[in-house]
């Protein structure tokens, strides 16, 4: 291994002896407790054994991981039911083992993906479950093998943006505030797998996500991404708007749960409940600090439209600027064809048509170039 130190959060520290044993033949290994923070640098490795279904942020485990994506890392799993590997891959998992795995197999595990041992990562024996993000790690779970190296590129960045998203929207409900500089982790992996696999791959990798926030979100990165590349933007430009995309919809980790996962159509006053994120949201940003202007607009605005009939603040024409008018046609279209539990997700013509239907609400130039995007891919 690298040095460092290898880090252990476990809620369970007095059961874990022969696991602190195995890794600290790796490595220095801490022991930490799940609320504890993130340690100081150099960590080598991580390996979380906590209850992921426990109503806690996991700050510190989520702070390694985002500063540092590459981390080798082993989540040890009570359950490897869809509620708790969802919860893993929100937390940015890497393999995912049972929670009884022998302790030498989990420090193998971990072994196994140091960048110094080269291209050919070293699987353990007993088998290996990588975290179940997207359709090839759920295979994996039910033992069908790995996943295919582009599918792995995919499956990779979408755990990174993940693990971005849910940074936020857990620190938002946890505290009322976000870290801005968390955000930047998700920028690069969603602009290179879209660049390099496509946006096809990218629908449906991330519409195996569980959790309707998390998948809403990263669909619209994955929209603005290509659209982005598609419209020929310079490099920051598209970070500049994968970055808007990520957090347009923080507001909704003020929204109670009840309505946020509703597993049906939300009644009127539902709705207008609902509605309240975007106010909230940019609400949240302003306090924390860090967001630039570009991210405050499409926050607060991206419910807007053009002939004024949109929320919160009924803006129109002019008043709504570029940015903004972008994101909103691949937050729309991202509804359209994500994966609900109540419906099949919209095929790309019929979700298209609907855009072309919004005249006078969109900007239809832009929805003509965003066809073009998506068709193209
Ligand atoms: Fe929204
Ligand atoms: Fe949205």
């Amino acid at each position: 291994m690298r040095a460092g130190t290898v880090v252990l959060y476990t809620d369970q520290p007095e059961r874990r002896a022969d696991l602190v044993a195995a890794l600290e033949g790796l490595a220095p290994c801490a022991v930490l407790a799940a609320a504890a923070p993130a340690p100081p640098p150099p960590v080598c490795g991580l390996v979380a054994d906590l209850d992921l279904l426990m109503p806690a942020p996991f700050l510190g485990l989520r702070t390694l991981i985002a500063a540092a994506p590459d981390l080798p890392r082993v989540f040890l799993m009570r359950s490897m039911g869809a509620r708790s590997l969802s919860a893993a891959r929100g937390l940015g998992a890497g393999v995912c083992l049972p929670a009884d795995t022998p302790a030498a197999t989990v420090a193998e595990a971990l072994r196994a993906q140091d960048p110094d041992r080269g291209p050919d990562r070293g699987v353990p024996a007993g088998g290996v479950t990588r975290s179940a993000a997207g359709p090839a790690p759920r295979s994996e779970a039910a033992g069908r093998g790995r996943p295919l190296p582009g599918a792995a590129v995919v499956v990779q960045a979408a755990d990174r943006a993940g693990a971005v998203i849910a940074g936020l929207l857990d620190a938002a409900r946890a505290t009322g505030t976000v870290d801005a500089a968390l955000v930047e982790g998700g920028l690069d992996p969603v602009l290179r797998a879209v660049e390099e696999r496509g946006l096809s791959a990218w629908l449906d990798t991330v519409r195996a996500y569980d959790d309707a926030t998390y998948q809403h979100c990263l669909l619209v990165a994955g929209l603005a991404a290509t659209f982005a590349i598609d419209l020929g933007f310079t490099e920051r430009d598209r970070q500049r708007l994968v970055r808007a995309a990520l957090v347009h919809d923080v507001g909704k980790a003020r929204i109670p749960l009840a309505i946020l996962n509703k597993d049906g159509p939300l009644d009127a006053a539902e709705r207008a409940v609902m509605r309240d994120h975007a106010a909230l949201g940019h609400a949240i940003l302003v306090q924390a600090g860090g967001f630039d202007d570009t991210v405050l607009a499409v926050v607060r605005w991206h419910h807007e439209h053009l002939d004024g009939s949109g929320y919160p603040d009924g803006l129109s024409g002019n008043q709504i600027g570029d940015v903004v008018r972008l994101v909103t046609v691949c937050d729309i279209y991202a509804a359209l064809v994500e994966r609900r539990p109540y419906r099949a997700p919209m095929p790309t013509p019929e979700a298209l048509k609907i855009l072309y239907g919004m005249d006078g609400k969109l900007d239809m130039a832009l929805v003509r170039a965003f066809d073009r995007a998506v068709s193209r891919t």
